[in-house]
């Protein structure tokens, strides 16, 4: 049942491709418009939304706090991501015309169904982003867009995660599409990237040898950092929230410009950080940005991992282990920046001897509140 593999993980992570590529097929045609038929909100209604708001836990939560990005610059309609744990309490402004977002792979976890409710209590419609069909979630749902991962056991969530990223595009620009905004040049070149991503992700899971070996050579440590911005700051969460479950290590991820208002101060001889380098070409400033980051942190010792688009020189000079990644637009990127500290989070968990598919304290679905 394992495919060969010694965990679930590992034929999750593998399975990626095929996965992303599952849940894209039919939802955008030959011309690059999208069919998202499932999402049996009106169209009419759908125009009218003027506040998205996603609700999410965990590894969800951060593939929401991606989508924030995707939707606010696709579409302009503004949008906030929250914990579903958090929501409900804070009695959040919610209205007729306000769409909520709830992902989840299972379908069945508590804080989230809890924050859907109280959204749809308040008037909101709720469209599900799910992994698991007839779940709990979607069923009392206004609409769902199931993602089509295939069953994943390993607590972590892999598959899912770049399924639900895939999801949200799909979300964006089905709104941009019936609203008419932001309709140009750049959806054109995501919409054609998008039908790639696929074979990016398996270019990407085909080069991870060197960072299972650097992973290994890590084992005996207790922190790692990893910095992002952008899009690159919720895959480094994603990074960090991989590496506490699986290698019961200290992980964390900060948003690179946070550096210097506190964490900067971790930075000590040989303490691993791991960079998410954002595309060059495009938003420029972001690039330069964080190359002077990792200059920063170089010059106080910490040992870099970068992982940078291939043909970004810039970085080569402060990278003490560099992880390249195809080219994309930078929204895209996390599809592929992702992926490689999966693998890093699943060999320390290896090498560390821990328990791949069943971390200590840890359920695949959080029933309770
Ligand atoms: O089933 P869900 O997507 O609602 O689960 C949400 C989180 O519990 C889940 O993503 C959790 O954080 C994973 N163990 C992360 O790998």
């Amino acid at each position: 049942e394992k495919g060969g593999y010694d965990y679930f993980m590992l034929k999750e992570i593998a399975e990626q491709p095929k996965a992303v590529a599952d849940t894209l097929l039919g939802r955008i045609d030959a011309s690059g418009s999208l069919t998202l038929d499932e999402v049996r909100i009106p169209v009419a209604e759908l125009r009218e939304v003027d506040k998205v708001v996603i609700v999410a836990c965990g590894t969800a939560f951060h593939a929401g706090l991606i989508a924030k990005y995707a939707i606010e610059h696709w579409t302009r309609i503004p949008c906030e991501v929250e914990l579903a744990s958090e929501f409900r309490y804070r009695d959040p402004i919610l209205a007729a015309r306000t769409l909520v977002v709830a992902i989840s792979q299972s379908g069945e976890t508590m804080d989230t169904l809890m924050a859907l409710r109280h959204a749809r209590e308040q008037g909101s419609k709720v469209l599900a982003i799910c992994n698991t069909n007839g779940s709990t979630i979607p069923r009392e749902s206004d609409a769902v867009l199931y993602t089509h991962a295939g069953p994943e056991v390993a607590v972590a969530s892999t598959k899912a995660f770049l399924t639900q990223l895939v999801a949200c595009y799909l979300v964006a620009l089905y709104l941009g599409q019936v609203r008419g905004t932001k309709w140009g040049d750049e959806i054109d070149a995501v919409i054609r990237e998008l039908a790639q991503i696929a074979g990016e992700v398996e270019q990407v899971l085909q080069t991870m040898e060197p960072v299972r070996e650097l992973a290994r050579s890590l084992a005996d440590r207790n922190t790692v950092l990893f910095l992002g911005r952008h899009v690159g700051y919720p895959v480094a969460l994603e990074g960090a929230l991989k590496l506490k479950e699986l290698a019961y290590m200290h992980a964390e991820g900060f948003a690179a410009g946070e550096l210097k208002h506190g964490p900067i101060a971790l930075i000590e001889e040989g303490v691993p950080v791991v960079v998410v380098v954002p595309s060059p070409r495009g938003r420029s400033v972001l690039h330069d940005k964080i190359v002077s980051n990792i200059q920063e942190i170089r010059a106080r010792g910490a040992r870099t991992i970068v992982i940078a688009e291939e043909g970004d020189e810039a970085v080569v000079p402060y990278a003490d282990h560099l992880i390249r990644v195809p080219a994309t637009p930078t929204l895209l990127q996390p599809l592929v920046a992702t992926v490689p500290l999966q693998v890093f989070a699943c060999e320390l968990a290896t090498a560390r001897g821990n328990e791949v598919d069943q971390p200590r304290n840890l359920a695949k679905s959080v029933t309770v509140e």
